[in-house]
């Protein structure tokens, strides 16, 4: 008789620490849940589908995706090339031909349109260059703010843009207007193009950043998935050499411009306030080092809002 109470007052003992473990877990996630929630109840969400643009060989059942500013002239390029070599060669194109330079790919339908056959098909695989958010707005900033000044009626006061920006994207993730705006569409965060709301995991994400070693290894990691969608062997290779001379170039070289705008992403409470708000997202949803950010924003959300609750935002 009194070994059976004990048992079942042992039983009682593990039932509860189990319950209570259980209790204590529920509280405490909701709690992180809500407190991450209140930290960022008025940044930009992620996974809004404003910018989805498609460059597509169908031939090799290849599709990228054009993010701005993100390696986006490459994107291109590089496409029309596969989208058709012989028109490629014959126009004079090059991988690192500019805006200005006339592609005959940009005419075609099929280039453009990512058609539901190739979604459908399980062939199909679906690329997309990525960096470093805030690296990013610092290329946008140089370019269309510094070098063109077409930043709003800014110049390039940076406190002015960047809080124009956010006020711009927060307009659009309110009214849900997809009104196409040219300086909202390229300073938009990467969770924005590409249709990335409808998965990113489907994606093959390739991290250009200003690593060599990275740009290095995202270079091979497109060379093998050329190689599998049919791309002849010369061509990947020379396509893979031409990416890495091409961006070595580029990045070396650090103009008084930029040092300037990098020291003030780095100084500036204002600036830092708004990037963290239009851009934490990003570095939540893909997998960037978060060192960049201030301290509080480098833990929170820890599992992607992707699989704990994306229900608050879209
Ligand atoms: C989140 O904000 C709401 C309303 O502002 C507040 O009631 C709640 O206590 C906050 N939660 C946490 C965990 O800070
Ligand atoms: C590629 O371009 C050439 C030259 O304009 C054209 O003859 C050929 O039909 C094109 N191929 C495809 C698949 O569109
Ligand atoms: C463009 O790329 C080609 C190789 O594809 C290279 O020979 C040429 O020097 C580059 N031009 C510029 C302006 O960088
Ligand atoms: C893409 O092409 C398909 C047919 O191939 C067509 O039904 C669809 O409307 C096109 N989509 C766009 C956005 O043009
Ligand atoms: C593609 O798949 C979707 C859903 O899986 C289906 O509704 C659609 O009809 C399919 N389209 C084609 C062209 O097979
Ligand atoms: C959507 O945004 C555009 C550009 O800002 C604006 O012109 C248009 O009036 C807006 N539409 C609605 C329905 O608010």
């Amino acid at each position: 008789m009194i070994q059976i109470t004990q048992q079942y007052r042992r039983l009682a003992f593990i039932i509860s620490c189990i319950l209570g473990l259980l209790v204590y877990w529920k509280m405490f996630k909701n709690n992180y849940i809500e407190e991450n929630i209140n930290m960022t109840h008025d940044f930009i969400v992620p996974f809004i589908n404003y910018v989805p643009g498609f460059f597509v060989s169908p031939e090799n059942k290849l599709v990228a995706c054009e993010i701005r500013k993100s390696m986006s002239q490459l994107t291109t390029n590089l496409m029309c090339l596969l989208y058709n070599e012989t028109q490629f060669v014959a126009d004079k194109n090059t991988l690192n031909d500019t805006w200005e330079a006339p592609r005959h790919c940009m005419q075609e339908h099929s280039f453009t349109n990512f058609s539901d056959d190739l979604k459908n098909d399980t062939d199909t695989v679906k690329f997309a260059f990525i960096r470093d958010p805030i690296r990013r707005f610092l290329s946008f900033y140089l370019n269309k703010c510094v070098d063109k000044s077409e930043c709003y009626d800014c110049g390039s006061d940076m406190r002015c843009v960047v809080e124009r920006i956010y006020n711009g994207l927060w307009n659009i993730q309110n009214d849900r207007n997809m009104t196409f705006i040219l300086m909202e569409a390229h300073a938009a965060p990467l969770s924005w193009n590409c249709g990335f709301n409808e998965g990113v995991s489907k994606w093959e994400l390739l991290m250009m950043g200003s690593d060599l070693d990275e740009r290095t290894s995202s270079t091979t990691k497109l060379a093998k998935i050329l190689r599998k969608q049919g791309v002849r062997h010369e061509l990947v290779e020379s396509i893979e050499k031409d990416i890495l001379k091409g961006e070595t170039a580029h990045s070396t070289f650090k103009s008084t411009n930029r040092l300037a705008a990098e020291k003030q992403i780095r100084e500036d409470p204002v600036v830092r306030y708004f990037l963290h708000k239009i851009y934490f997202f990003d570095y939540v949803v893909f997998p960037f080092k978060r060192d960049v950010l201030d301290p509080e924003y480098r833990s929170i959300f820890a599992t992607a809002p992707a699989k704990v609750d994306i229900k608050f935002f879209v």
